[in-house]
């Protein structure tokens, strides 16, 4: 499944034009092998490699000539030792015409090109390199250290693909929302299953059935878990009770690789508890309050703020926190409920292009905090129509942190640490919706919503 190649030839003619001179080189993923070479997880190719070609086959790299505006696609065409195995398949030569790319060679040309570049002294551009094969097919290419590999990665590269896929088409926002309404239904499924008794795995294999029957996969390890308040929580062994609550953060990736991600948070029984009404509600209010900020101009830190100051003021009401709640903000107090941040990009991955470096995607080059909290925020920049983003603030009692905070004495002019402590076994709230931020404002992402309010989650739990 791809898009139109007029689609990939605009792309590759807008990079060639952004990056000045030299040669840019763009890797493909290889298979990766979890415990031996033919035994590999799911392929999926590498995001940059499908925003300009759109080909999902293991083992090809492209060279984007800038000098000369061309572009070639190097490898090696499976065998018919490979077809016995594999079935038929397309030459390389016939994947890169897809995606208007007329020009292909073997992975020994790309040797001898970069040989005879490497003579001439031209400047060789690649980006920052997740995967070791990756590195080491880099080491052979360049004759650089893998040190090297890390310092030599060409920031102008970077820059140049941030600049292109931060802007999501109308093309691309269809397929995020297609990604986004199946992950709703996940969503749906787990808000009806649920029950005491079954256990967190349960419910992790119905809903990524979801994600795997609509063609494509989960886009991230699912968190479902009665311990919301560890944030990225993988286990799924526990068996569920009657008081606690849920919280589920799952996502699909549609065939083309566009990534849906909300998280949602509901009682294993059939209603919320009082308290878990009142925290529930702060949590949404602080959502609301960050989506009220999104529109273009406004820089995503002040929807975060928004968030941490809600959070504050709602804990102070319930004599959790006290103060002044500016003041607790500023000093980073909140960030003992709420130690991360209101929201990433999202597209081709569910952090957009987190490989490439948050300074240049949710930063502009802007500097990062290094506040406890505040550190976590990956999205900081003034926003831009185009841009599709997440909004998930939560509210978490982490026990670990708690005490260690309260044996340090930290921020007691803001903590009432003898209340908070009825909350060790609370757990977390999160909502999480994706919104794409328009000329005018945003809008929710999706043609199916997931339910939200308490009464909507209440009236799927009873039904
Ligand atoms: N949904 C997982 C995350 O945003 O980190
Ligand atoms: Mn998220």
């Amino acid at each position: 499944m791809m898009f139109n190649k007029q689609s990939y030839k605009f792309r590759q003619k807008e990079l060639l034009k952004k990056v000045k001179s030299g040669l840019i080189l763009l890797f493909g993923n290889e298979e990766s092998p979890m415990n031996y070479t033919d035994n590999p997880y799911r392929f999926r190719q590498d995001s940059a490699f499908l925003y300009y070609f759109g080909l999902s086959r293991p083992g090809l790299i492209a060279l984007l000539d800038v000098s000369v505006g061309e572009v070639t696609i190097y490898g090696d065409d499976f065998t018919i030792e490979d077809f016995v195995w594999m079935g038929k398949q397309p030459k390389v030569a016939e994947l890169a015409s897809l995606c208007g790319v007329e020009q292909t060679g073997s992975l020994s040309d790309l040797y001898k090109r970069i040989t005879g570049a490497k003579q001439k002294k031209e400047t060789l551009h690649f980006l920052p390199q997740y995967r070791h094969d990756n590195v080491l097919k880099l080491m052979d290419l360049t004759g650089f250290t893998s040190p090297q590999i890390k310092s030599d990665v060409s920031n102008e590269l970077i820059l140049a693909v941030v600049s292109q896929r931060n802007y999501k088409t109308d093309e691309e926002i269809t397929e995020i929302e297609k990604g986004i309404d199946i992950t709703v239904d996940m969503h749906v499924r787990a808000m009806r299953m649920v029950e005491p008794g079954m256990s967190e795995l349960d419910v992790v294999v119905e809903i990524e059935k979801i994600a795997r029957a609509a063609g494509g996969d989960i886009s991230f390890p699912t968190i479902a878990t009665i311990n919301g308040q560890t944030l990225h929580n993988h286990y799924h062994g526990n068996t569920l009770e009657n008081g606690q609550l849920f919280l589920l953060d799952c996502g699909a990736e549609t065939p083309m690789g566009y990534a849906g991600d909300l998280s949602s948070t509901f009682p294993v029984g059939k209603t919320f508890s009082n308290i878990q009404k009142d925290i529930y509600s702060l949590v949404l209010n602080a959502h609301y309050a960050s989506v009220d900020f999104l529109k273009p101009g406004i820089p995503f830190r002040e929807a975060h703020r928004a968030a941490c100051l809600t959070i504050t003021k709602g804990l102070n009401d319930l004599g959790l926190m006290k103060g002044d709640a500016e003041s607790a903000v500023n000093a980073g107090a909140h960030a003992l409920f709420f130690p991360c941040g209101t929201g990433h990009m999202m597209g081709l991955d569910i952090h957009d292009m987190e490989n490439l470096g948050e300074e240049f995607v949710g930063y502009d080059g802007e500097p990062k905090s290094t506040q406890f909290g505040l550190k976590s925020l990956r999205l900081s920049r003034k926003l831009e129509p185009g841009f599709v983003l997440t909004i998930e603030p939560g509210i978490y009692f982490i026990p670990e942190l708690t005490d260690q905070w309260r044996a340090e004495g930290k921020f007691k002019e803001f903590l009432n640490y003898d209340e908070i402590d009825k909350f060790r076994n609370f757990g977390g709230i999160r909502n999480e919706e994706n919104y794409l931020i328009t000329a005018g404002g945003k809008r929710l992402l999706g043609t199916k919503k997931k339910p939200i309010s308490i009464e909507e989650v209440e009236a799927l739990r009873k039904s």
